[in-house]
């Protein structure tokens, strides 16, 4: 049994995400995703749209997904990787090379991202948008 872990905020869910999980799941038989807490955002200084109950529901709600777990700190990875018997971590190739000291315990793999798409942008068109709202009232 081979199980595949992963971390990320998924918010406003999308199809790179969809398309990274997808792939995560298809290096193992079982895949677990670690959805980051609106408190550990915080700490990055990081706002979602979608509090954290919401955007565990969505990928919970996957049939690709086995389990979701919160991401609570940065240190918790090695003792998840342990506690769930990992033998893949898969992260989205903007962290490449970040969790290579994870090498020593489980596979550690970065996917290319999905052009053209992040939640990031996704916020800015629906800041643009109430922009152009409040100037037509
Ligand atoms: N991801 C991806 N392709 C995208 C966007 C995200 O493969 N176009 C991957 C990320 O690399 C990460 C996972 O999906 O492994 C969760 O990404 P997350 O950071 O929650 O989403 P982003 O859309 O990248 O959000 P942001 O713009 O806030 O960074």
């Amino acid at each position: 049994m081979n199980t595949v872990l992963t971390y990320g905020t998924f918010d406003l869910f999308h199809i790179g995400h969809l398309r990274l999980l997808e792939r995560a799941r298809a290096l193992g038989d079982r895949l677990i995703v670690a959805v980051s807490t609106d408190t550990f955002n915080e700490g990055k200084g990081k706002r979602t749209v979608i509090p954290y109950a919401d955007r565990a529901a969505i990928v919970q709600a996957l049939k690709i997904v086995d389990e979701v777990i919160p991401e609570e700190s940065w240190e918790q990875k090695r003792d998840d990787i342990r506690r769930f018997n990992v033998t893949t971590f898969v992260m989205g190739d903007d962290w490449a090379g970040k969790f290579d000291d994870l090498k020593d315990a489980c596979d550690v793999v970065y996917l290319p991202r999905t052009d053209g798409i992040s939640t990031t942008e996704l916020k800015q068109s629906m800041a643009l948008l109430g922009q152009i709202i409040r100037e037509l009232r």
